[in-house]
């Protein structure tokens, strides 16, 4: 291998570079602990490849070394920083490249690579792939987005999260993999923190199962034990090839860090600034594992991942960020009637920067539609349980912080009615329905598609389960739900938001069968879902 000079790795880490493409990768020196002579017994690449949060003129692509992904250092036995080489090209063989380079692969970031590419042409598809000690990873497909000012006539993307390893094969993945999409929105729950569940039996919504596959060691708390778990996460086939296939667009949810977690606050009443240390440890490993942009790169327990993307003149996307500035949640975070706690001005989902961020980019905003790219349901869900007493509703989600939302549901209807379309996870079943400001409100203001999950609670009780007839029962503005795993496929249009709640009939087997549970249309400047 040639190495490059100090000067070319200072000229932004990309040596080699062609044409006018620029590169942007965490700046830094050779170092002087470089190690100069890697060598593997097998392929570094076992974690494959990723691109993700494309523009008009490139995207992030990332790869991880790890020979040994469940392995301590994940079977590194050098722990010095390397030079990994990085290739795109026109198309899928690599023959025609259009720009390399090398970047390094820090110890201290998991031997991670994330290299941002630019200066390519706009909406078309790019091959890439890494190289090191004579080993090549797999070839991986990226996208470029649209010119700012372009009109394409359409884009179509999955959206899917909730990937508990335990619970079922990725099948979800592979055929998210097969459909010709531009991107991959990805809710949340990459990871489960949760420890080896063991051998015995486990319910979801009444249905009991066994673990089909086993988390590797305890509860996560070190980032040793969270990079395991993303590497376990990442041994499956499956969801290796949905990376390679499209660019993904991310954010982290609660499992990423712990279940449920608030701002300072985990599930155990942990002091916060103990719980920040585990913060820490959970925000690295996710970024060293996600095709990330620099800017996410973590600062101790903080990581910047609320954003926006831009697809020409057809969309603007806005990825939020609901679990690193909200409140706590209240009424010991339990099912709970909307006491006056909910409805406190005090309260927040988003924290006051974003919220502003929001507005201003809505505001702002002059696409035809906006998608508002979250973690957990919108849509203020009443539920009885077992079908009779109190009504109750998810203090987890935005139903346990009605100030914010409906402040947020004032904003859309006052700056950009019938343009805003919601889509969230983390509710492990399929929801489809308007959002109004109250359950009596026949005006919807926007829309939600809740995309269940890739896998976590097995293969799921269908549409006739106790719960979703108490919810259909109880929530006029609810239009479909069903406890199975898939994801949601939106095909946007210049006019007319198309999507599909689509299912697997198992995940507990492999290759379960897909299918279309049900589909809805959304009219630009009528907000409200129609069934398609
Ligand atoms: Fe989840």
């Amino acid at each position: 291998m040639v190495f490059p000079n100090r000067r070319q790795v200072l000229a932004g880490l990309g040596g080699g570079l062609l044409l006018s493409t620029r590169v942007r990768a965490l700046r830094a020196a050779v170092p002087a602990n470089l190690e100069t002579k890697p060598k593997f017994e097998t392929s570094p690449f076992q974690l494959g490849v990723a691109s993700g949060d494309p523009s008009s003129d490139g995207f992030v692509i990332w790869t991880r070394l790890a020979p040994a992904p469940l392995s301590p250092d994940a079977g590194m036995t050098s722990h010095r920083p390397m030079l990994v080489t990085w290739e795109v090209g026109e198309n899928d063989t690599l023959s025609h490249i259009v720009c390399r380079g090398q970047a390094l692969a820090h110890p201290e970031l998991g031997h991670s690579v994330h290299v941002e590419v630019s200066g390519l042409k706009p909406d078309r598809p790019y091959w890439y792939r890494f190289r090191i000690a004579g080993y090549d990873s797999p070839i991986g497909r990226s996208h470029t987005f649209p010119r700012p000012g372009a009109s394409p006539a359409r884009v179509r993307f999955a959206a899917a999260g909730c990937q508990y390893y335990e619970e079922g094969y990725y099948t979800a993945w592979r055929r998210i993999a097969e459909e010709p999409i531009d991107f991959v929105f990805h809710y949340g729950d990459y990871i489960y923190e949760n420890g080896d569940s063991g051998d015995g039996i486990h319910q979801h919504n009444g249905r009991p199962f066994r673990a089909l596959r086993r988390h590797v060691g305890p509860e996560c708390y070190s980032l040793d034990e969270y990079r395991r778990r993303y590497a376990q996460y990442k041994t499956d086939a499956d969801l290796r090839a949905a990376h390679a296939a499209v660019p993904w667009i991310v954010t982290s949810d609660d499992h990423e860090v712990d279940n449920n977690w608030a701002g300072d606050s985990d599930q155990d009443g942990t002091p916060a600034e103990i719980f920040r240390l585990r913060r820490a440890s959970a925000m690295q490993a996710y970024y060293e594992h996600m095709p990330l942009r620099l800017t996410s790169l973590p600062d101790g327990s903080h990581m910047q991942i609320y954003r926006s993307l831009r697809y020409g003149d057809l969309m603007n996307i806005f990825v939020l960020d609901t679990r690193q500035y909200r409140s706590d949640q209240v009424y010991g975070d339990r099912f709970a009637g909307q006491g006056p706690d909910v409805w406190s001005p005090e309260r927040t989902m988003m924290g006051n920067a974003q919220e502003q961020w929001l507005f201003n980019g809505l505001a702002h905003s002059d696409t035809r539609w906006n998608l508002l790219a979250h973690q957990v349901m919108m849509m203020n869900l009443a539920f009885r349980k077992s079908g009779h007493g109190p009504v109750l509703y998810s203090m987890d989600q935005w139903s346990g912080y009605m100030y914010s939302r409906r402040r947020l549901l004032q904003f859309i209807e006052q700056n950009c009615p019938g343009n805003v379309v919601n889509v969230t996870g983390d509710a492990h079943r399929h929801f489809a329905g308007n959002l109004a400001y109250d359950a009596d409100d026949r005006r919807p203001v926007s829309v939600e598609f809740l995309a269940t999950s890739i896998s976590s609670g097995a293969d799921g009780a269908g549409d006739n389960d106790s719960f979703s007839r108490s919810v259909r029962r109880e929530n006029p503005h609810l239009l479909a739900t069903t406890d199975q795993r898939g994801y949601v496929l939106c095909d946007v249009g210049r006019d007319v938001w198309h999507a599909d709640l689509k299912v697997l009939d198992r995940v507990m087997e492999r290759d379960g069968r897909l299918s279309t549970y049900a589909s809805f249309a959304v009219e630009r400047g009528h907000p409200g879902l129609q069934k398609a």
